[in-house]
């Protein structure tokens, strides 16, 4: 009982610590840990001391080479990005830039998982910790969601489907990228969707419909239309859609009913524009 308001501290410690963007993961599995009993003699004779301790978070591993200053960061970008002419070189690209702050924090470089040139190309925000472990986007419960979503209409990453996001780098506890760090991947995002050459370009939430499409309407306003993407000197116009973002019904799963509408309309869209799909219940 005497511990409690030690304890209180030390969870609005780490909650503004988060809030602040801090990544917590570690400090808060090891607080909320069952710290083991100690031994009754020791306990005894042993001065008062605190329950728990919180440990800094693991070191992150040290960046590579010296990260850029922004204005600059956005100049390479664009010289990298017009000098890849496929994707596999556009991924070893991102994989050497250092223009993005958030590359320091990282643990890997998410770019891309699927078939490169798929009919279909997914853009979703920002890896999360399953993807920053393992590299790949959507790996993680709303990629699981996401690759319930795209069965439901015949699609996979397997055959039809390539995947990536607007920032490439995961955030520091997953809070909202900056303007800067968005603006440093763009460049790469908009060569991303002129090499694929998708069929159909799917923009999952808002903050990947907002940056692709250059618009501020909220994803609700967004979705549920045919929309065009374009951009100067873009050969031809490509065909996008926004959905919610999985992550948003794992949260709110009341629209899912919104997401099956959308699927259903990418999928009457697909059939229109003569993409194979898997057959599907
Ligand atoms: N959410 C995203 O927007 N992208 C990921 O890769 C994972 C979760």
């Amino acid at each position: 009982m005497e511990n409690a308001p030690t304890q209180d501290a030390a969870r609005a410690l780490l909650a503004f610590w988060r809030a602040a963007g801090v990544d917590m993961d570690d400090a808060e599995a090891i607080f909320s840990a069952k710290a083991a009993p100690a031994p009754r003699a020791a306990a005894q004779n042993a001065p008062a001391r605190e329950p728990f301790q919180i440990q800094p978070p693991a070191p992150r591993p040290k960046p590579k080479a010296k990260l850029q200053p922004a204005d600059d960061a956005v100049n390479t970008a664009k010289a990298l990005a017009a000098g890849a002419t496929t994707i596999a070189a556009l991924r070893a690209a991102v994989d050497n830039f250092n223009g993005c702050a958030l590359k320091a924090t990282a643990r890997n470089t998410v770019f891309s998982d699927g078939v490169d040139g798929a009919p279909v190309l997914i853009l979703g925000e920002a890896p999360g910790k399953d993807e920053d472990e393992r590299g790949k986007p959507f790996v993680g419960r709303s990629g699981q969601m996401l690759d319930k979503m795209l069965a439901a209409i015949g699609l996979d990453r397997q055959s039809s489907v390539l995947i990536s996001n607007t920032i490439y780098w995961r955030p520091p506890g997953n809070r909202d990228p900056t303007d800067g760090e968005t603006l440093s991947c763009l460049p790469f995002v908009e060569r991303l969707i002129e090499l694929s050459q998708p069929k159909l370009l799917i923009l999952t939430g808002k903050a990947a419909a907002q940056t692709v499409l250059k618009r501020e309407d909220g994803v609700m306003r967004l979705r549920g239309r045919k929309l065009q993407y374009t951009r100067e000197g873009i050969t031809a116009p490509v065909n996008a859609m926004v959905m919610l973002h999985p992550a948003y019904l794992l949260r709110q799963p009341q629209q899912k009913r919104l997401a099956w509408a959308d699927l259903l309309l990418a999928e009457a869209w697909l059939e229109e524009l003569g993409v194979a799909r898997k057959a599907h219940p």
